[in-house]
């Protein structure tokens, strides 16, 4: 097959990848090399507005939805076809890192210019997607506000009713980026018929297998908890121990027992605390409400259903000795999703095609494709990421590990969307 590749065989620049990856990471710039760019602020509209621009520099027609979803098409001759489609999210942690999300919008960029100037108009359409939000660090109950937009999951009152760590509401923030909350089940479509995602791997499998390039078969399932355990506020000096309701001794007891028991239960389960919130927060005053989060994740039906099954009667247990109010919110809540594996073979045969060393694997990280999952055949591509490092501004992948990945992309898209 005649592919029109570079001298060296290969479709994708890694310069051009590395300075996407830069120009991105100017907006919402955090410290030396971390970005905080929250969904709907100002300098997450900025984004937007450069991939928009990147995507029309490259041929590709530009479309925005009511939800604020930017997409980019290169046009099939076939227009009745539904349409194959990549990308991932341009919103981060705060403060993430340069790579998280931002990578797939521009692996999919260069991806789809790459096919447009090579190989022409392809038979199907293919969609290049920058999605608004998958992060959760404005709104922590948003669950893939872009992705869920697509797939028609967000209800009427949500955006009115969902409120972020600052106070504001969705429907307040989708305002401020000129966007109209009212019409956010506008963004809904049933014409993706395959979702492609490139995203950095986020953990060390890769790094420790000496390998640029996973292929993702399956991705985990999590679910989320707010948990709030209220006892009496009182003086550290004067109440005895066993005169306490102690909502720090409660809490205490069940972050280690639900840490320890997804080390008990062993790999690939996961149990993660990563946020306390203590009031009254003094040295001398027994607390009266210690809220926390609790996220198990376990790729394994079966197995997530046993650790949260777990989780769940730990905190029961502890409170109800403690004599504690307890209270436990499920703010996100996803089973386990497996690719498709004609796509996953595609993936699989577009590496090999490339030349580029690629394993199958299993994603620990959450993503928008399993939203996608929902209307559409999906799979994704991983790229190693250094130290395994991810969530924070030390996240580093090196631009030959990118533009290998996006070189798979590319193949891979070429295969779905120009087959006769
Ligand atoms: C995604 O950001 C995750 O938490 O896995
Ligand atoms: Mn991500
Ligand atoms: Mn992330």
């Amino acid at each position: 097959m005649t592919l029109n590749a570079d001298a060296n065989g290969r479709w994708i620049d890694p310069g051009r990848v590395e300075s996407a990856i830069q120009q991105l990471s100017q907006y919402g710039d955090h410290g030396e090399t971390g970005v905080a760019r929250l969904v709907y602020s100002p300098e997450w509209v900025a984004a937007q507005d450069q991939v928009a621009a990147w995507m029309e520099e490259s041929g590709l027609r530009v479309e925005r939805d009511t939800v604020g979803n930017v997409w980019g098409y290169l046009d099939g001759r076939d227009r009745e076809q539904p349409i194959v489609a990549t990308g991932s999210h341009i919103d981060s942690q705060n403060p993430g890192g340069r790579f998280d999300g931002a990578l797939g919008v521009v692996a999919g960029i260069l991806a789809v210019g790459a096919l447009r100037e090579r190989q022409g108009q392809p038979r199907q359409t293919i969609g290049v997607v920058s999605l608004v939000e998958e992060e959760a660090s404005r709104f922590p109950t948003a669950n893939f506000w872009g992705s869920r937009a697509i797939v028609g999951r967000i209800t009427p009152e949500e955006p009115k009713r969902l409120r972020g760590y600052d106070g504001v509401t969705m429907a307040e923030a989708m305002r401020d980026a000129g966007l109209d909350p009212a019409r956010v089940e506008e963004a809904r479509r049933d014409d993706v018929e395959t979702f492609v995602e490139l995203h950095i791997e986020q953990g060390p499998y890769l790094e420790r297998e000496d390998v640029p390039v996973g292929i993702v078969e399956r991705i985990t399932g999590y679910r989320q908890y707010l948990v709030t355990l209220e006892g009496s506020a009182n003086h550290a000096g004067t109440t005895p121990m066993d005169l306490r309701r102690d909502p720090m001794a409660g809490a205490a007891e069940i972050i280690s027992g639900v840490i320890n028991t997804a080390h008990r239960m062993g790999r690939p389960c996961v149990t993660t605390v990563g946020r306390v919130i203590v009031s009254p927060n003094e040295r001398a005053v027994i607390p009266r409400q210690v809220t926390f989060t609790v996220d198990a994740r376990s790729p394994d039906p079966a197995q997530r259903e046993l650790l949260l099954a777990r989780h769940e009667a730990l905190i029961d247990e502890v409170a109800r000795r403690r004599d504690l109010t307890v209270t436990f919110r499920i703010d996100s809540d996803r089973p386990p999703v497996a690719c498709d594996p004609d796509v996953v073979a595609a993936i699989t045969a577009a590496a090999a095609e490339a030349g580029v060393p690629a394993l199958p694997m299993t994603s620990g990280a959450v993503h928008d494709t399993m939203q996608l999952a929902e209307i559409a055949k999906i799979a994704m591509i991983f790229v190693r990421s250094r130290g395994g490092i991810s969530h924070n501004p030390d996240e580093f992948t090196s631009a030959d590990d990118a533009a290998a990945g996006t070189e798979v992309l590319a193949r891979t898209l070429h295969a779905l969307a120009y087959r006769s």
